[in-house]
């Protein structure tokens, strides 16, 4: 069977599990643990080495972040601690569970398992995966094929970045009814179809679970919308599915998966 350990490293929890990654489901009940405030590097880590630990797992690990992930290099903290700016976060990850590590943005590895084995399988065209959570993470697609580090989330929206207007966190935090929201999510989704015209939204994240409260309130957007099938667990699959490359296997076509050597590299052409 092919197993890789998944970690979600989130803005409020972090959850890991094993996976199987050759029919992307979780192989045992996922472990969810708070993220530490601050969410410090250092902090972190040991959350995160905390759940391996807890599931005795011996093996690659893939390792999601909430922000912009190159090389394995975290860039933004959008929603985390400053300290992750900048840092050679996926070296030292490896360091601290001692075994090979994948890191990739949350929303790239949802996006990445919704593809292969959830709401957006054998979907060819533009198909955008957003989710819905502390922030909103993004993952675009073209024939199946990933656009990393997309950060929709960003695109500002009646004066102000669109995850400040319509995350999953808002709709708590301002006591807005699944309509009002979703008359929000409906101005977002109607800003990224005139931008990029995908024939498909799939919507992740917690939120997905809440589908029959929110969707039919999302008016006047073309494209087809869908719930995430995998649910809030797309995120640690596709970080197993990123670590996949790490057991010698073909990595995923443009998953970027943090590891700069030849795992990453294998599909290119011998010179
Ligand atoms: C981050 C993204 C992330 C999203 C969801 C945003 O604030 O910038 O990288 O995917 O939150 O966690």
């Amino acid at each position: 069977m092919d197993t890789c350990f998944g970690i979600d490293i989130g803005g409020t929890g972090i959850k890991g599990a094993p996976v199987d990654t050759a029919a992307g489901r979780l192989l045992h009940e996922r472990l969810r643990l708070l993220t530490p405030q601050p969410s410090a590097p250092e902090a972190v880590l040991e959350v995160v080495g905390d759940i391996v630990t807890r599931f005795s797992w011996r093996g690659p690990v893939g390792v999601t972040f909430p922000g912009v992930v190159v090389d394995g290099v975290t860039r933004t903290a959008a929603n985390v601690d400053r300290g992750w700016i900048d840092l050679d976060a996926r070296r030292l990850l490896a360091e601290a569970l001692h075994a090979p590590v994948t890191l990739v943005n949350d929303a790239d590895a949802a996006g990445m398992a919704e593809m292969r084995f959830g709401a957006g399988r054998g979907r060819r065209g533009t198909v955008l995966v957003l989710t819905f959570g502390t922030g909103i993470g993004s993952a675009l697609f073209h024939n199946g094929v990933l656009v990393p580090n997309t950060e929709f989330g960003h695109l500002e929206l009646h004066g102000r970045k669109a995850e400040h207007h319509a995350s999953g966190n808002v709709r708590e935090e301002h006591d807005l009814s699944w309509e009002q929201w979703a008359h929000r999510v409906s101005h977002y989704l109607r800003y990224l179809e005139m931008l990029f015209s995908p024939s498909l939204f799939v919507i992740g994240g917690g939120v997905s679970k809440k589908a029959d409260k929110f969707l039919p309130h999302v008016r006047h957007v073309r494209a087809e919308i869908v719930p995430a099938a995998l649910h809030n667990d797309a995120g640690i699959v596709g970080a197993a599915l990123a670590a996949q490359a790490l057991r010698g296997d073909a990595p995923l076509p443009q998953f970027p998966t943090g590891v700069p050597d030849a795992a990453n590299s294998r599909e290119s052409p011998e010179p």
